[in-house]
């Protein structure tokens, strides 16, 4: 076992997660969808997971991971009723725990499947809030070794503003581990507009670092080449999902396809592999087979599982849509 130097404890955890021996493997690994783009598998992802690991593992070159947040209630799906302005709600998912530990139990067993299946240039994303990230991060440096760590993104998005004697609550918390700190990471530079103050002294052309026979960096000069833009930082400014979008499904806690798009760039190629284990209304998938990738999604809800195949079927099989708009 590797050494962890610092370590979260709570009672009743079963020794390190890191160590917990494989739940029984489920029988059959049948897919509830099949596309040409990828597959989605309904059940526990603890199970799915523990399976696909042992038929295909390290195949995955990211794995983006929109657990619940430990809210401490049901979550519902809004659902368009027969006439205008109608609405009914179907009960979506559980998100009630006896305790923080029961839930980071649960998200660490199945952290440490996913890991598996991760091949050694490829990463996880994991997608959390305020309430547990600060938890999260400790029990990752734990599953994957803190040498692994790569970034804490922050996703800052506008909202209504709530009443209260506090900050606005405006972001979430998306950690990045590498499977493998000695491999080369798939990765690929973004880049964001250049700062206006840096466009009025310098303009939109790239410039060179002169440095000094010492060594220490002189002056700059401006050469030929147009700039890219600075690169991509870890602070993300990207709007949730407007009430009229066409992206809505109704799906509670839906994340905006605009910020799965950014992940998949920075961090996978055509043809890769990337593995959601909480589906949920399939936007992961959705921007995977747009973008060339290869998608795996599981999710345990009836109400996830119908949403995500209307979606994938409407965007992948366009006569389905056809069929179902003439009804
Ligand atoms: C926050 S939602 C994911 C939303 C998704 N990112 C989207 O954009 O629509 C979390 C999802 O995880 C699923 N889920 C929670 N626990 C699960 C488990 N143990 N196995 C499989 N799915 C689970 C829930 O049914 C829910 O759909």
């Amino acid at each position: 076992m590797r050494e962890r130097p610092v370590t979260l404890a709570w009672s009743g955890k079963n020794g390190s997660i890191f160590d917990r021996p494989a739940v029984a493997k489920i029988r059959e690994l049948a897919p509830a969808a099949k596309f040409e783009a990828g597959e989605v598998y309904q059940g526990d992802n603890l199970e799915v997971l523990t399976a696909l690991a042992g038929k295909k593992p390290e195949s995955v070159t990211l794995v983006y991971m929109d657990p619940p947040f430990l809210t401490g209630r049901l979550h519902a799906k809004i659902v368009k009723g027969e006439t205008p302005g109608h609405r009914t709600t179907r009960v979506a998912f559980d998100d009630r725990w006896t305790d923080r530990a029961a839930y980071l139990q649960a998200l660490g067993d199945r952290i440490t499947r996913a890991r598996d299946l991760l091949a050694p240039h490829g990463s996880i994303v994991v997608h959390v809030d305020t309430k547990t990230s600060h938890y999260v991060k400790v029990m990752m440096d734990e599953i994957f070794g803190e040498e692994c760590f790569a970034s804490e993104i922050v996703w800052r998005y506008r909202r209504w503003p709530s009443k209260t004697a506090n900050f606005q609550r405006v972001h979430d918390v998306l950690l990045r581990y590498r499977k493998d700190a000695t491999s080369a990471p798939r990765w690929n530079t973004l880049y964001e507009p250049l700062a206006a103050s840096t466009l009025a002294t310098w303009g939109t052309h790239k410039q060179r670092a002169v440095v000094s026979e010492t060594g220490r960096r002189a002056r700059s000069s401006t050469t030929e080449e147009k700039s890219r833009g600075v690169p991509l930082g870890d602070v993300w400014d990207i709007g949730v999902i407007a009430p009229v979008s066409r992206e809505r499904t109704g799906y509670p806690s839906q994340k905006p396809e605009a910020l799965l798009e950014r992940i998949m760039s920075a961090l996978t190629s055509e043809g890769d592999v990337v593995l959601d284990p909480y589906a949920g209304s399939g936007t992961t998938l959705a921007v995977a087979a747009r973008m060339g990738r290869k998608f795996v999604g599981i999710d345990a809800s009836d109400v996830a599982i119908e949403t995500l195949t209307a979606r994938l079927e409407s965007m992948l099989r366009p006569a389905y849509a056809r069929a179902k708009s003439k009804r």
